[in-house]
């Protein structure tokens, strides 16, 4: 009842002055003194309570995970552990601003793309195309995504979410492409991958493992018998990587101040609340569209992402070393470190939303780390379309170089349906600076350990 309340409460009052269709609602909601009051101080007259994952003490299987976490000896340099790229004083995420980090024997090979935060991955669930639905279970990817290209696909707004507009779309999985499904399979990427800690073979980082100051720890944990075939030695030590990111809350612990906020133990500033209407007026910004900023209705905090791929045509990064060959193209999903949809082309140039928890702790962004700072990202959704000048560079004939980073073939795949990439050449953009500002001052109240009053 009282989640109800919330939804068409704090839905009503973020659609603001946008929502054309329920404006009388709201009104009549502000025209409770009471409400209209608590806004006005910054407090969520809709107060909620989240539900956020139970806290316990690490399991030993997660202890064991960290160490091997932390452990520099599994890579081929001695000075790349998961927290080398994944830093836990940067959200997990990368420590610096270069836009890929680097791996490989002395640590200077570039990787192709920039380092994801390993944060807030605990619900996220396996690479699909369409909505969760039992149905669909026996169907194969390639059949769904012929599926998807025969429905028409809704438009996505701040109010007609992907949890209500269930396009046949890809969604879930990790990585930028979504080609790993669980925590556990994605770790022996980045493990033996040459650009990163190029552990070398399986055989190579069980050697390690055996040596390694937990591997009496492993064989307690495993069995003696967890050393006999290298595979069981380094999937075993991935499941205890996998435990560690899913039991440690320090990977979720939803302390932002929007989370407070939204249970009433927080009051946004006057541009903090301006962004974050902004941020879900479907005219304006309509960042919530794709990066859901709701509770679900049994209490679990939002992950701001849908967990849905888009091609959004970020520019190409040209600090990118692969980029230096002018045939490279990063696709996402349909490759080239993804292969089991090169066939799929109509989702060329996609990748995943990534969630907005702790956005403003990076100084890096997007999948091929082309932006720097949260007012360069800003500019990009602002001026793609209106004023593509200023975000694409120019090629030798004077031409705006749009969509640069997918070949010409691709680029109809490239989103311009929902706001605010519904716009055109010349259009009014749908923010005005200040307007970016301010939500720039909203994305700042999602990074963790505010510490609420009382
Ligand atoms: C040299 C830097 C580097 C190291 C070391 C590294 N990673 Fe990563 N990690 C990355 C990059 C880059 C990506 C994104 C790759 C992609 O999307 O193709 C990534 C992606 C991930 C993801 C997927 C995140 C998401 O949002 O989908 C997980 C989980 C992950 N790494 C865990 C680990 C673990 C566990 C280790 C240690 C075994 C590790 N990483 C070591 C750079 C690194
Ligand atoms: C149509 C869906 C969609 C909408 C609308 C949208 N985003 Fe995104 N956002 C994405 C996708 C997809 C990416 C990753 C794109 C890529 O890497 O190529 C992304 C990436 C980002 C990133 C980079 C995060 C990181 O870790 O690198 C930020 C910041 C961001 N979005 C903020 C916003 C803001 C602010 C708005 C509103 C002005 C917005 N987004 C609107 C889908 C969307």
């Amino acid at each position: 009842m009282h989640r109800g309340w919330f939804v068409a409460g704090v839905g009503l009052l973020l659609a603001a002055a946008a929502s054309a269709s329920d404006p009388p609602r709201e009104s009549a909601l502000l025209a409770d003194p009471a409400v209209s009051i608590a806004v006005a101080q910054g407090e969520n007259p809709y107060p909620v309570h989240l539900v956020r994952p139970p806290e316990a003490p690490l399991s030993a299987m997660a202890r064991l995970g960290r160490a091997a976490f932390f452990d520099t000896s599994l890579s081929s340099s001695g000075r790349l552990s998961c927290a080398a790229c994944h830093s836990p004083e940067h959200a997990y995420g990368p420590p610096g601003g270069a836009p890929a980090a680097n791996g490989g024997p002395a640590v200077s090979r570039q990787g192709v793309r920039a380092v994801p935060s390993l944060m807030y991955l605990e619900r996220q669930p396996g690479f699909s195309i369409g909505p969760d639905d039992d149905e669909n279970e026996n169907v194969s990817l390639t059949q769904l995504a012929v599926l998807g290209q025969q429905v028409p696909r809704a438009k996505k707004t701040a109010t007609n979410t992907a949890e209500t507009a269930a396009n046949v779309v890809p969604q879930g999985g990790l990585f930028w492409d979504g080609r790993a499904d669980t925590l556990q399979d994605q770790a022996l990427g980045p493990l033996l991958s040459p650009l990163e800690m190029d552990g070398g073979s399986v055989a190579t980082v069980a050697a390690k493992l055996r040596r390694a100051p937990y591997a009496a720890r492993m064989v307690r944990l495993f069995g003696a018998s967890v050393f006999a075939t290298p595979r069981l030695a380094v999937a075993e030590a991935l499941f205890a990587v996998a435990r560690y990111q899913i039991e440690d809350s320090s990977f979720h612990p939803y302390t932002s101040k929007f989370d407070y906020w939204l249970e009433g133990k927080a009051r946004l500033s006057p541009e903090e609340l301006r962004g974050y209407r902004l941020f879900n007026n479907p005219e304006k910004a309509n960042c919530g569209g794709c990066h859901l900023d709701q509770p679900r209705p049994d209490g679990l905090p939002p992950l701001f992402t849908d967990g849905q791929f888009e091609a959004l045509g970020a520019p190409r990064n040209p600090a990118l070393v692969v980029n230096r060959d002018p045939a490279y193209f990063d696709l996402g999903i349909c490759g080239p470190y993804r292969t089991d949809m090169r066939n799929e082309t109509q989702f060329c140039g996609m990748f995943r939303t990534p969630t907005l928890r702790n956005v403003a702790a990076r100084h890096v962004f997007f999948h091929n780390g082309v932006f720097h700072s949260l007012r360069e990202v800003q500019d990009f959704y602002n001026y793609r379309d209106t004023e593509p000048g200023r975000v694409y560079p120019h090629a030798a004939d004077g031409t705006v170089a749009r969509f640069d980073d997918i070949p010409p073939a691709y680029r109809r795949n490239v989103d311009v349906e929902d706001p605010p990439f519904d716009r055109h050449l010349g259009d009014q953009p749908a923010m005005t600076p200040e307007e970016e500002l301010d939500i720039i001052a909203f994305l700042r109240t999602l990074t963790d350990g505010f510490q609420p009053a009382q």
